[in-house]
This record gives C-alpha cells, sequence and structure tokens, in this order.
C-alpha cells in the first residue's frame, strides 16, 4: 500500500515535470524565433529582426532609467513632491512601455508588422508621457529624462520606418 502510494507520488511528479518543461517550451520567448525567419525570407524578417533587438535594447535602458530615477539623491529640487510624483508615474508608464514592447516582440514573431508598428508607437507614447510629467512642473522639465526620451523617440522612430518600409 505504501509503495503504491509512492509510485502514485513519483507518476504525479513526473507527470507535473512533464507538463511544466512543455509549457514552458510553448511559451512565447522574446527573441525572434529562427523558424518564422526560416519560414518566410527575406525582408520582412530581416526586419522583424532588426526591430525586436532594436527594442529589447530600449527595454534595458527603461529597466536602467527607471532604477536610476528611483535612486536619486534627495536634494531639495528631486524630492519636491510633484517631481515624486512624476517618478511614481514614470515607473507606471515605463511598465506600460515594458508590456508594449512585449506585445511588440509577439508581433514580429508572427511578422504581423502592421501591428508591430502600432505597438512600437505605444512604446514612444507611454515613455513620452514621463516626460510630459516632468514638462508640466515647469523650469524646462528634466534635464536626463528628456535626454532619455529623445533616445527612445529616435530608436522607435528608426523602428517605425523600418516597419511601414517593409509592411
Ligand atoms: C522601477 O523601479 C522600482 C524600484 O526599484 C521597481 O519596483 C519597479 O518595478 C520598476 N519599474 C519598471 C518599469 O522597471
Amino acid at each position: 500500500m505504501a509503495l503504491a502510494k509512492q509510485l502514485l507520488a513519483l507518476i504525479l511528479i513526473s507527470a507535473y515535470i512533464i507538463f511544466a518543461t512543455s509549457t514552458n517550451a510553448a511559451k512565447p520567448s522574446n527573441k525572434p524565433s529562427t523558424s518564422t525567419k526560416g519560414a518566410v525570407p527575406g525582408q520582412k524578417a530581416n526586419v522583424a529582426n532588426m526591430v525586436a533587438k532594436q527594442m529589447q535594447a530600449v527595454e534595458k535602458k527603461i529597466i536602467e532609467f527607471n532604477a536610476s530615477l528611483k535612486k536619486r539623491p534627495k536634494t531639495p529640487k528631486s524630492s519636491s513632491h510633484r517631481s515624486r510624483e512624476c517618478v511614481s508615474e514614470c515607473d507606471e508608464v515605463f511598465g506600460a512601455a515594458i508590456d508594449d514592447i512585449k506585445k511588440t516582440l509577439d508581433s514580429l514573431k508572427s511578422l504581423n508588422l502592421v501591428k508591430a508598428n502600432f505597438d512600437v508607437s505605444a512604446v514612444a507614447t507611454n515613455v513620452d508621457t514621463c516626460n510630459d510629467c516632468f514638462n508640466d512642473i515647469g523650469k524646462g522639465g528634466d534635464a536626463e529624462v528628456k535626454k532619455f526620451g529623445e533616445w527612445v523617440r529616435k530608436i522607435t522612430g528608426d523602428a517605425l520606418a523600418a516597419l511601414q518600409k517593409a509592411a
């Protein structure tokens, strides 16, 4: 009886492991899959690949920039009530931008460049919202946030142009 129970437990554990690894394998990876690349040769796949790399770079920078915003020393300027509100708004819209990047990567994986176009625009808009918040405080906004926003605008602008050409 005890042996049968152990056997049953073993079977359940094995089944769970097989299930977990197979669902894990089915999860969409953030990298463009090489199979779609091979299936649809040519420009579309190349552009999708290039834009995927750009968006992964943007994601990395957003995470870094968010962390640096949160770690700002409590100087009078950065600890003002409104500026702290902006830091938390930025955290929120950066989170949304990262979701948009994940959507972009999915769209690129299925070579849906029209949808990828929308997704990339949403990334840029979300990052702009952070900059807008600081601009609304006045005093010319925040130099670092502005610079970061411009960098994102440049990369997403290039990505949009490439997607439009290839779609
Ligand atoms: C931003 O940083 C905070 C604090 O480190 C973290 O809790 C939050 O998840 C980060 N948000 C994004 C979008 O990376």
